[in-house]
């Protein structure tokens, strides 16, 4: 199917998209044993510092993107356009309204965390102007 970024609606996620949005996760390589993707759709949907994106044209449930923020960064997680479509800008429309989702919530910097995995979608968001910073990061499981 023909798809255009011209009659490509980013939307907030709704309810009925939620296994659409899982089958995408699965089929962008996004799902990994150690995250819940039902509870981290919940969380997002209830906190008012986090939210989805979901992108479709036409018929087509094709792109996603959860943005949150702790009030300092922002955050960018699950960003997904079906293998499909990828390389035709629909990335670059999901991460701008990310962005403009954090701007509009006085949040001045957008980050993300790439798996080792994955590092061949740096090239993505250096074409958008992300930089690669030298920081360590650390975590510990709380449960
Ligand atoms: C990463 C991803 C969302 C990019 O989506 P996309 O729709 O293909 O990206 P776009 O077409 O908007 O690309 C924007 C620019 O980045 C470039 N680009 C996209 N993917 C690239 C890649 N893997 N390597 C190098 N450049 C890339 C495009 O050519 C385009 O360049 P331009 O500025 O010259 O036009 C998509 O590849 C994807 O869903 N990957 C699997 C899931 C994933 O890894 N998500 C990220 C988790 S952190």
């Amino acid at each position: 199917m023909e798809l255009s970024l011209q009659n490509f609606l980013i939307r907030s996620f709704a309810e009925r998209d939620r296994l659409s949005l899982k089958n995408l996760w699965e089929g962008c390589g996004l799902m990994v044993h150690y995250n819940n993707p039902d509870q981290d759709i919940d969380f997002a949907v209830k906190s008012p510092n986090s939210t989805i994106f979901v992108g479709e044209a036409g018929i087509a449930f094709m792109a996603s993107v959860m943005v949150g923020h702790d009030g300092h960064r922002g955050w960018l997680y699950y960003l997904a356009v079906d293998e499909h479509y990828q390389r035709s800008g629909y990335g670059r429309a999901m991460v701008s309204a990310a962005e403009k989702w954090l701007k509009g919530e006085g949040v001045r910097k957008s980050m993300l965390l790439l798996r080792e995995t994955n590092v061949s979608v740096e090239a993505f968001y250096k074409r958008l102007g992300y930089e690669t910073i030298p920081r360590t990061v650390m975590q510990r499981w709380l449960t």
